[in-house]
């Protein structure tokens, strides 16, 4: 049985994958704890699934010890968070220490290139060339926007309890093509991808629809019965960008960074799109694992309205950043 690490397995994504792999059955799954969390709810959670944990302090343990620490899995995949990308640069020294067969580092965003298009995309291209230093077999899997961050209210606010960042904002005419998907699909995604060989060194892009923006508020107002409002095109990627210069340190000067430059890929370049990824080198997940049948943007829809969405649970974000963030 493949023995797989997981780190970040209580996160956003995370989570998703562990809960996949271990409905899959067919892998011999741990998850990394950092020791400052091991008694949050979410850790507890895992071990009383019976999932195994094993401690380890990725920022503050010196290299040989973690790759102690990770020696003897098949593979090591990481969902470890934006925030923690110098702590993966050093993870992938450990990891090559390791000898692991194959290493699956935190991407899970959109195919967008490098060079400063999205930050978020230039700290993942890193971690690659760090593993492409230590030749490291490696698999990069990207999943295009989330559906729970793609919605748009509605008037009478029957969404808002699962808003996190709002998306009524039409960029440009509305109808490029975005690559969306359910994050509970992600670890159906992974499941297959971590069982099949064709996958090791090459990206995988994984989506549940290909929709422009003008798609996505026709299903919410044919589902609803509700006009969506659109606000105006604001370009306002530079102005978040130079916020972010001025106060690095300012989580939401990052999120809101971030936030623009992605809108700024998927609505003005038009990256998040099959033919984009395929261009960029990647295997369409969808023609590998023709079974897999990912939730449909429109029954997801129906499920926030019907009250079964997931309120997203944004873990230590200051509440007054989550409130700025949601207004
Ligand atoms: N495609 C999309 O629409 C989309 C949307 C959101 C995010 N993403 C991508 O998904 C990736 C994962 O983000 P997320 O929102 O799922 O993450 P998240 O919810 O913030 O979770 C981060 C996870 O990493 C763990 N972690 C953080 N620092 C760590 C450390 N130093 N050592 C060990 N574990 C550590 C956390 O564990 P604790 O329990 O210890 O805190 C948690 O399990 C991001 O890189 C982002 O680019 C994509």
């Amino acid at each position: 049985m493949q023995k797989v690490l997981v780190i970040g397995g209580t996160g956003l994504t995370g989570k998703e994958i562990v809960r996949a792999l271990e409905e899959d059955g067919g892998f011999d799954l741990t998850c990394l704890i950092r020791p400052s969390s091991a008694q949050k709810p979410s850790v507890k959670s895992l071990a009383a699934r019976g999932i195994a944990l094993i401690p380890c302090d990725l920022e503050n343990d010196p290299i040989p010890t973690i790759a102690h620490v990770l020696k003897g899995y098949d593979t090591i995949l990481s969902a470890i968070g934006f925030q923690s990308k110098q702590t993966e640069l050093k993870l992938v020294d450990a990891i090559a220490l390791a000898g692991t067969k194959r290493f699956v580092p935190c991407s899970w965003s959109i195919p967008c290139p490098p060079g400063n298009i999205m930050l978020l995309r230039d700290e993942k291209e890193a971690v690659l060339q760090r593993i492409w230093h230590h030749h490291i077999p490696y698999t990069i899997v990207d999943v295009g926007y989330w559906y729970q961050i793609s919605v748009p209210r509605v008037p009478s606010g029957k969404v808002d309890y699962i808003m996190v960042l709002p998306a009524n904002e039409r960029f440009g005419d509305g109808e490029l093509e975005n690559l969306l998907t359910d994050k509970r699909d992600i670890g159906g995604f992974v499941a297959r991808v971590l069982k099949d060989p064709r996958t090791v060194n090459q990206r995988v892009v994984c989506w549940g629809e290909r929709l422009s923006q003008n798609e996505v508020f026709k299903v919410v107002e044919e589902v609803s019965g509700e006009k969506t409002p659109h606000e105006a095109l604001v370009a306002k990627r530079d102005q978040a960008r130079e916020a972010f210069k001025a106060d690095p340190g300012q989580i939401l000067n990052r999120i809101m960074q971030s936030t623009f430059e992605y809108n700024v890929s998927k609505y003005v370049r038009g990256d998040n799109t099959l033919g984009n990824a395929k261009y960029l080198g990647y295997l369409d997940a969808r023609e590998l694992y023709p079974d897999f049948e990912p939730l449909s943007f429109k029954d997801f829809v129906k499920q926030v309205l019907d009250g079964k969405g997931e309120k997203l649970d944004l873990g230590d974000i200051d509440p007054d950043v989550a409130k700025t963030m949601k207004e």
